[in-house]
């Protein structure tokens, strides 16, 4: 049978440019993306395609291309899924807030209750397609969900799990270094692989699509995230030692990055990585190997998180110290609040822990970011519950001028390697601040040399 229909359930970061690439690239399917949110549907339907909720260069113009072709935006979740062949689940797996495994397992709230609508909607047969990253044997939740409806509908659990990295979502999304597909080792199983395989393939080389597995498919996107994670830590380790010993972080990246057995990529040192995943998916490999007794396994992974941690508060420990051990009632200027450059993500963003910090030292924050807004900045260090939210809106500022952040500013933070501010004119921004004049840059983005010479205690990470 050749799928006609397709429906995502989840509007987010990667259920909204996944569906939009799958339609523009497969014009023959109607692709309906739905979710609860009807504030979030309707900026996805918004006419002024600036509008769309998530910011990604050059999606705008696909959803402008698809949109009201084959790709719809919709609250109606449940005519969605009657209609589909294939029903992608790319709704949100935050790690649990409560009860057991809190702080550590994934919670599968959002999951479970896709299941339960689909098995509830569903009266013909459906491809359920795992894209949000999930435990291991999710999948098999999720079929014993379905499989007790007790209304004969036959449903075939597909695990597909996205790689897409934020800011260069389109990108990785044209041309993807593999699509991983795991399914039953039985014939409707590979007939569900199958269907799957023809949608990819409208656009990918056949030679790039795996198939596996329902476990392996799971089990793999953790450990790429878990492997990615580990060399950033890897890396900002070294970081320390280098700070320590005179050797530079950048030259020891480049030495060790020609060998083709590590490879070149991922080994920018930084103030730590963030986002929706890595930490995520590190805890609840963690939860899952001690699950299956095996502690070495999981105190192995947890030291990537430790030492993110530890990367973040070295940065805020040397911004204090750097600042004759005080910062109260200092202005510290951030440039970035993103987890990292071209995307308005803040989740688990580096500078969210940094600005805690320092507010904890009574330091007041003036912020600039050219995608984020102030109310998600309040909002996320609300989140932490440091302290009410009244003082942290006392102790941090927005501003849509990067040169009003950091005038009067005793310190520039870089937090984010936003490319612009590579270009800003830093003769002025000198002038403008207290003297002597810090920058502290947590991307080792700026060229220290030329801001040393505009009379700048410049500082990076890792030499
Ligand atoms: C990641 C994975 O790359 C992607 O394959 C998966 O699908 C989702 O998780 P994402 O979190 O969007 O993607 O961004 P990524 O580019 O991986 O960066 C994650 C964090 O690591 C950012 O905070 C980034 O600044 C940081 N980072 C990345 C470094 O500090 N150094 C590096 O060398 C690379
Ligand atoms: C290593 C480094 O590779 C080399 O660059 C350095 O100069 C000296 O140390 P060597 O110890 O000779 O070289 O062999 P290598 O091929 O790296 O293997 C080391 C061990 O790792 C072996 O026991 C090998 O069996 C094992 N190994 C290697 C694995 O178990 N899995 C792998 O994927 C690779
Ligand atoms: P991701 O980064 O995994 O895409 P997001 O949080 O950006 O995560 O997006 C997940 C989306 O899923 C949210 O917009 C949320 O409203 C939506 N969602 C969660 N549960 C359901 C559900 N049962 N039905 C429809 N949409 C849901």
């Amino acid at each position: 049978m050749g799928i006609t229909k397709i429906c995502c359930i989840g509007a987010g970061y990667v259920g909204g440019p996944t569906m939009a690439v799958i339609a523009q690239k497969c014009p023959h399917i109607q692709v309906t993306v739905v979710d609860l949110n009807t504030e979030r549907i309707a900026a996805w339907n918004d006419a002024d395609l600036s509008n769309i909720p998530i910011y990604e260069p050059g999606l705008d113009s696909i959803v402008g291309e698809a949109r009201g072709r084959n790709l719809f935006f919709s609250t109606d979740v449940d005519k969605a899924i009657e209609e589909a062949q294939i029903i992608f689940i790319s709704v949100n797996t935050p790690t649990k807030t409560y009860g057991k495994g809190k702080g550590m397992a994934a919670d599968l709230k959002y999951i479970e209750l896709c299941a339960r609508q689909i098995a509830r909607v569903a009266k013909d047969n459906k491809i359920v397609v795992e894209k949000s990253t999930l435990p291991v044997r999710t999948a098999e939740a999720i079929k014993s969900i379905l499989d007790n409806t007790g209304n004969g509908v036959q449903f075939q659990i597909l695990s597909n799990p996205e790689f897409l990295a934020e800011g260069t979502a389109v990108q990785d999304l044209l041309n993807p270094d593999r699509i991983l597909i795991g399914g039953d080792a039985t014939f409707e199983g590979q007939k569900a692989i199958q269907s799957l395989v023809d949608v990819y393939s409208n656009w990918v080389d056949t030679d790039k699509i795996l198939t596996t597995n329902v476990w392996s498919s799971e089990l793999s996107k953790l450990t790429a995230n878990a492997f990615l994670a580990q060399r950033i830590s890897s890396i900002n380790a070294m970081s320390a030692l280098c700070e320590k010993t005179g050797a530079d972080v950048n030259e020891v990246a480049k030495a060790i990055g020609m060998d083709s057995r590590i490879g070149s990529k991922f080994l920018k040192a930084s103030v730590g990585f963030g986002g929706s995943c890595f930490q995520k998916d590190i805890l609840n490999l963690v939860y899952i190997a001690k699950s299956y007794g095996l502690n070495e396994v999981a105190d192995y992974w947890e030291q990537v998180i430790i030492m993110n941690d530890h990367q973040k508060r070295r940065f805020s420990n040397k911004i204090v110290q750097t600042l004759y051990n005080t910062v109260s009632d200092k202005k510290i200027a951030f440039l970035g609040w993103a987890f990292k450059k071209d995307t308005n993500d803040t989740r688990e963003s580096a500078a969210i822990y940094v600005a805690d910090d320092l507010i904890n030292e009574h330091a007041n924050i003036a912020v600039y970011d050219p995608k984020v807004s102030s109310e998600k900045i309040l909002n996320d260090l609300n989140y932490l519950e440091t302290r009410s939210s009244v003082a942290n809106a006392s102790s941090i500022t927005s501003f849509l001028d990067p040169y009003e952040a950091c005038k009067n500013a005793h310190a520039i933070a870089i937090l984010t390697e936003w490319d612009e501010f590579q270009n800003y004119d830093w003769q002025k921004i000198y002038n403008a601040m207290q003297k002597p004049a810090f920058i502290f840059d947590g991307r080792n983005l700026l060229n220290g040399a030329a801001l040393r010479e505009i009379g700048f205690v410049y500082q990076n990470i890792g030499s």
